[in-house]
């Protein structure tokens, strides 16, 4: 690593990285990736070791605090977190401003950004006491704010979150409830969710957590850069790839089709992508991946479908992929959305909503992101350079001589 930040004080020169390939933004101490051994540690717990062992509330309090919580400490959060699920009530009021069909993601971008009108009060970004209350707040009222975003666009009436629940089960609740009928929750088809908020929470300076530092550096409030992230992650580069993966899995809609497509991926005047595959950083498994493959056989196992047809294509999607010249020598391996989308779909979510609850889940990352930039006395406001290939210097001709 070389620290280049004199570089345009003493010579006047900068470096040119489009898409930041080789360029740190920042220093971090909350997430590793190792790309090329297939590697994600949490604040150094081991990704696998955590999905296996934690829930996501105690991944909530890790990434936030840099330690695992004990059982008193993790009684607390869980206080803190349950007393702040309601949003307010005017808040609710948002969502019939929306057609009903509009896209999740859409709603979930306004509504958020809107959460900075209701606690402006409390949005003193030098006072550790209102970044930690936003943090909070953040955490407990994004599945409400999602399962609201769902329920208005069937046509159903909000659920109001229910704080004898776990996190997970309060979401799945306030998603599936209806106010008519009693609502068993199944715990496999729980532990399944709460494993895909867990594996999404944090991913360090991807596209998204990099806008909402961007965005904080400026001394924004918390509220508008977590809006700015879910508006970055939406794009199907990003988190939106979670839903194209399941709508290419039903295009392609049977075995025997997927040479075409895996041909389509390859052809260069094609823009055609395989979704779910390939990743900046991780040139070996995604290890996210395989935990979700994992996942994946549980659920559809517990609901008896382990002949699903859209699992089993995408196996052997994989499976044909992976032996690949061209998947081989460009190191394209499936990432953590290629099996998530059939998991949400197993668990009754609709696909558009598969990139919201991705952005309910890597809240807690942009959250914890931005505290750790705000903290930070070596940070800047962000302020990329650019290298100007426009016009020279010209004058301009009046409109009648034009
Ligand atoms: N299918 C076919 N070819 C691919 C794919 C793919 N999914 N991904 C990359 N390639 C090829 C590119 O065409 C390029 O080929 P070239 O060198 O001949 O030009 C080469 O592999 C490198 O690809 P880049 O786009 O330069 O790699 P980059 O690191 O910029 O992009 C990205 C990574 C965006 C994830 C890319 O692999 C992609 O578009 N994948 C599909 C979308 C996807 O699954 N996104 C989710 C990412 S994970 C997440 O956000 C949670």
């Amino acid at each position: 690593v070389i620290d280049i930040r004199t570089l345009y004080r003493d010579t006047g020169a900068f470096t040119y990285d489009p898409g930041f390939t080789s360029t740190a933004s920042c220093s971090s101490r909350i997430t590793f990736i190792d790309g090329d051994k297939g590697i994600l540690l949490y604040r150094g717990y081991p990704i696998e070791q955590l999905a296996e062992k934690c829930d996501f509330m105690e991944v909530c309090y890790l990434l936030l605090h840099d330690e695992l919580p004990n059982g008193r400490q993790m009684q607390e959060f869980v206080n803190d977190i349950t007393y702040h699920t309601m949003v307010h009530d005017q808040l609710t009021g948002f969502y019939k401003g929306f057609r009903r069909d509009a896209h999740p993601m859409a709603t979930l971008v306004a509504v958020v950004g809107a959460l900075s009108a209701f606690y402006h009060h409390e949005l003193d970004i030098r006072c550790p006491i209102d970044r930690n209350l936003s943090a909070i707040r953040l955490i407990a009222k994004m599945p409400t704010i999602v399962a609201m975003s769902h329920k208005y666009s069937i046509g159903m009436p909000f659920m109001y979150p229910q704080n004898k629940l776990g996190y997970v089960e309060n979401f799945m609740y306030m998603m599936h409830a209806t106010p008519c009928e009693d609502y068993v929750q199944n715990p496999v088809l729980v532990r399944a969710m709460d494993r895909i908020l867990i594996l999404h929470a944090d991913h360090e300076q991807n596209a998204s957590t990099s806008t909402v530092r961007l965005a904080g550096s400026s001394g924004a409030n918390p509220y508008a850069c977590i809006t700015s992230g879910i508006a970055c992650l939406w794009g199907a580069a990003h988190g939106g790839a979670n839903e194209a993966v399941l709508r290419m899995l039903l295009e392609i809609g049977d075995v025997s089709k997927i040479g075409e497509f895996i041909n389509k991926a390859k052809d260069k005047n094609d823009p055609f992508r395989l979704m779910g595959f390939g990743h900046r950083v991780y040139k070996n498994y995604d290890p996210r991946a395989k935990l979700m493959r994992e996942t994946c056989h549980e659920v559809l196992t517990e609901l008896g479908l382990h002949d699903d047809p859209l699992f089993k294509l995408a196996l052997e999607l994989e499976r044909i992929a992976l032996e690949d010249d061209y998947f081989i020598e460009k190191k394209l391996y499936p990432n953590v959305d290629f099996y998530s989308g059939i998991v949400m779909r197993a668990l009754g979510i609709p696909t558009v909503m598969f990139t919201a609850i991705f952005a309910m889940a890597r809240s807690i990352g942009w959250i914890a992101h931005w505290d750790e930039m705000i903290s930070d006395e070596e940070q800047k406001i962000g302020r990329p350079r650019q290298l100007y290939k426009g016009h020279t210097l010209r004058d301009v001709v009046s409109i009648s001589a034009r």
